[in-house]
């Protein structure tokens, strides 16, 4: 499966700090947003990553991410001229995507919890049609929101419903099959001016090809569209790292671990950091390698 960034985007709940950097390049808590949803895909096994950015933002994320190669992934990016919805994705990565299944994520949404490797891994094996990822929200009103039957099948997903039907929301991680720029290309503009994924959605819900997973109890799913999840977002990182003594979403890690990079690659990664805590991060899981004869590698 290959895996696609949706970043660009305006932000413009983010105004003025978004005026001249993109939301995706921002800080959660010690490193860039984008690196989190790159961490996502790469857990789950994806390392054909397309990033689609806004015009202006190009260079910054070259400079930031390259070819992807220091993290064992093979990263590639296309341009999107204005914010014309969440499935112009499939329409602008139309070759990179080819006969490929494909996963979208959206670059300032946050995913974390235990065994959310094996929940990815799992629903890309048995994956047909779509999958969408749901998560229980107090505020379901703005989001996506689904209704279930009684046996708990999908029958609608209605956009930011005055009248929600569950507390379900379905967040910004999605899974498609090869059919998905063609169905992309067939939609039309909402009243908002967008291709909506709802209606993405809708079409695979018709075709009884619409799966779900729910992102239940303990599980973590932040988007960090606004000052005040952003400043939660970094916050719950802060937290979860100064307690366990570990760093999330730390790409080298999961490439290590993945056997993705070698540990020399690591050192050098490690040494670009070196008077920091994300290099020194990156030497403890060297040296935990070797301490427990690569039991954790
Ligand atoms: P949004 O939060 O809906 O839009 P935005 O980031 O432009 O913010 P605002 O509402 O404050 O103006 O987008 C969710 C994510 O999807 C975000 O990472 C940006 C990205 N996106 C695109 O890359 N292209 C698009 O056409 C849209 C609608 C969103």
């Amino acid at each position: 499966m290959k895996g696609i960034i949706l970043a660009g985007g305006v932000a413009s709940r983010m105004f003025p700090i978004t005026l001249s950097i993109t939301k995706q390049l921002l800080p959660v808590y010690d490193k860039p947003m984008i690196y989190y949803s790159i961490s996502t895909f790469m857990i789950a096994g994806i390392r054909d990553i397309l990033i689609i950015v806004s015009p202006n933002q190009i260079e910054n994320f070259k400079n930031l991410l390259g070819d992807g190669s220091q993290f064992g992934i093979n990263i590639n990016y296309e341009i999107q001229q204005n914010p014309n919805g969440l499935p112009e994705a499939f329409i602008i990565g139309e070759n990179f995507i080819k006969n490929n299944k494909v996963a979208l994520i959206l670059g300032d949404n946050i995913f974390y919890g235990n065994e959310f490797s094996y929940i990815l891994k799992n629903s890309i094996e048995k994956h047909d049609g779509a999958t969408i990822f749901l998560y229980p929200s107090n505020n379901p009103e703005n989001f996506g929101v689904v209704e279930f039957s009684d046996d708990r099948k999908i029958i609608s997903i209605e956009e930011k419903p005055e009248n929600p039907k569950s507390n379900y929301i379905v967040t910004g991680l999605y899974l498609y099959d090869e059919n998905v720029s063609y169905y992309s290309k067939s939609l039309r503009k909402s009243s908002r001016g967008e291709l909506e994924i709802t209606d993405l959605n809708n079409i695979y819900l018709k075709n009884e090809k619409l799966n779900y997973e729910i992102l239940g109890k303990g599980f973590s799913w932040i988007d960090t569209g606004t000052f005040d999840s952003l400043y939660e977002a970094c916050e719950f990182i802060k937290i979860l790292e100064k307690r366990q003594g570990i760093k999330i979403s730390v790409p080298e890690e999961i490439a290590y671990r993945n056997k993705w990079i070698s540990e020399e690659e690591l050192y050098r990664q490690a040494f670009k950091y070196k008077n920091n805590s994300y290099g020194k991060y990156l030497n403890k899981i060297i040296d935990e390698g070797k301490a427990f004869g690569g039991k954790y590698v």
